[in-house]
């Protein structure tokens, strides 16, 4: 029996507005049937998330988030979005501590916590990334990284609420530059991660699905997601042409 159906995530990043975003769904739904063996979700950028979810309003299978929230739910943060506002907006999921979150805006490990927490109060589902950067794996360091970002994410959810998460490993040094984690190489950090993951929250996090990230192609992924403890895959570049991610999520 499979626990945890694979998972196949685009995040946009800061990539196709409204009018982008639905010649791209137009395209991706001819391609992309109805299927109860995966689950499909998409992070456009915050202004798109609406086109996309009406444009999915017939396709309850595929989930939609945002990706990134404020840990307030509401207030004087000019240019923030919060969790309920994003839930009201249609958002299912949010990314939390993704990698250029962490190292272009600042966010630290502290501040991923905070939003983990804002994130399950709104009733929506956070998808924490962890990862370590090139220098970090060079000293032999991306195990203690990983571990103190992903525990350092959930520190103030409670068991259950963590075992309704998602995690997503994206090493730094292979987002965006081509080079992907060798299948070994994820599923090992992977087991870290759900070792982890059950010591915080017992049997329940057998059912966590641990997503790999970091140029995932339609070259690689077959590969990938049957490597052992990879539930999945949060792709990035890969994701955003409607042909080509179509190709990913029927791997
Ligand atoms: P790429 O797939 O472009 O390497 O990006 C990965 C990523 O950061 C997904 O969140």
């Amino acid at each position: 029996m499979m626990l945890r159906k694979p998972v196949f995530a685009a995040n946009w990043k800061m990539n196709h507005g409204p009018t982008d975003a639905k010649a791209f769904l137009r395209t991706f739904l001819v391609h992309y049937a109805r299927r109860a063996d995966r689950t499909v979700a998409f992070f456009p950028p915050a202004l798109t998330l609406p086109a996309v979810t009406d444009a999915l309003r017939d396709r309850s299978d595929i989930l939609v988030g945002v990706q990134n929230i404020h840990w307030e739910p509401k207030g004087a943060f000019t240019g923030e979005v919060s969790a309920p506002i994003a839930r009201d907006a249609g958002a299912r999921l949010v990314l939390v501590g993704h990698s250029e979150r962490r190292h272009i805006f600042g966010e630290t490990d502290e501040q991923t916590g905070l939003k983990c927490a804002a994130v399950a109060a709104a009733g929506l589902v956070p998808v924490l990334c962890v990862g370590e950067k090139l220098d970090e794996r060079e000293r032999g360091m991306e195990e203690a990284v990983v571990v103190r970002q992903l525990r350092a994410g959930v520190a103030r959810l409670q068991p259950g609420q963590i075992a309704t998460a998602l995690v997503a490993y994206e090493p730094v040094w292979a987002i965006g530059t081509g080079r992907t984690a060798s299948p070994n190489d994820a599923s090992a950090m992977h087991a870290v991660v759900r070792r982890v993951l059950k010591e915080l929250a017992g049997e329940r996090a057998a059912h966590i699905p641990v997503l790999y990230g970091g140029s995932v192609s339609r070259g690689n992924v077959a590969e990938l997601i049957s490597a052992p403890e990879v539930d999945g895959v949060l792709v990035g570049g890969a994701s955003l042409d409607a042909d080509g991610w179509a190709t990913i999520v029927r791997a």
